[in-house]
């Protein structure tokens, strides 16, 4: 099924889906890859499984013709991110990602890193902004660090600050979907873990709702981790992920 025009353009809902490869071997990551390939479009390698196998397995994965996303969520003063981005795009990844509360210049300092790697032999990776991860409820938010702000009003101003800094797009829970794009607008993309089929359990995610849900509120990825990987068929679970967002969606023109 094709979809509409927003950040990921005229992409189809297989193209949407991003595989969270949470497996600290490379073995079982490629034969996740090979599994489920046919129903993803993306994969995300995040710190279990760059921690373990570094450069050279990132490496591996992308001989498999697959695009990656690469979520280690870099968090520091801006020359380091920046230095630490251009090593990071400079391998071919497809998109990468840092977290919006390192502020306006630590984001801008990635965003220039990476788009200065253009002109070069590297391919340009989209740069994301982690906005509040999807495990923290507004309970959490509000008493441990100290945000008074309604969740939704966070996000969408770490948004807004992300857009201002040249990123691409964001990581956010579908609960901010339609805010962060009626503030952001089309050309910027959002990408939205804490997603779960109604088949699935919610583990330690807090602001969930199903795939479907989440393309539909305006989500132009959603990340999809415990409900394939750790499925007795991964192959038919990411299948059915696929099947039911394309059921879910019906003729919307989302
Ligand atoms: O297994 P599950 O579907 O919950 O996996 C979600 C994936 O998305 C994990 O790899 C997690 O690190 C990542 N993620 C997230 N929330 C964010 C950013 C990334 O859950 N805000």
């Amino acid at each position: 099924m094709a979809l509409g025009n927003r950040a990921a353009g005229s992409a189809t809902t297989r193209d949407r889906i991003i595989l969270a490869l949470d497996v600290s071997s490379l073995a079982d990551a490629l034969s996740l890859v090979k599994a489920t390939r046919e129903s993803v479009g993306m994969y995300k390698v995040g710190m279990e499984l760059f921690y373990s196998v570094g450069i050279p397995g990132l490496r591996a994965v992308m001989s498999e013709g697959v695009s990656v996303f690469l979520d280690l969520k870099l968090h520091d003063i801006p020359t380091t991110v920046e230095r630490a981005s251009r090593v990071l795009a400079a391998t071919g990844v497809a998109m990468l990602n840092v977290h919006c509360l390192g502020g306006l210049r630590m984001m801008k300092a990635a965003a220039d890193a990476v788009g200065s790697l253009q002109d070069g032999s590297a391919r340009h990776a989209k740069v994301i902004g982690v906005t509040v991860l999807t495990s923290l409820s507004q309970d959490e938010v509000t008493s441990e660090l100290g945000i008074e702000r309604p969740l939704v009003d966070q996000v969408t101003a770490l948004a807004l600050n992300a857009k201002k800094a040249g990123l691409d797009g964001v990581v956010a829970s579908p609960w901010e979907v339609s805010s962060i794009r009626k503030a952001c607008g089309d050309g910027f993309a959002i990408v939205t873990p804490g997603v779960r089929p109604r088949w699935a359990g919610v583990d330690d995610q807090r602001r969930v709702t199903t795939p479907g849900e989440a393309i539909r509120s305006g989500a132009d990825y959603v990340v999809v981790g415990r409900a394939v990987t750790r499925d007795k068929d991964p192959r038919s679970a990411a299948a059915r992920v696929l099947t039911d967002i394309e059921a879910e969606l019906g003729e919307c023109e989302c």
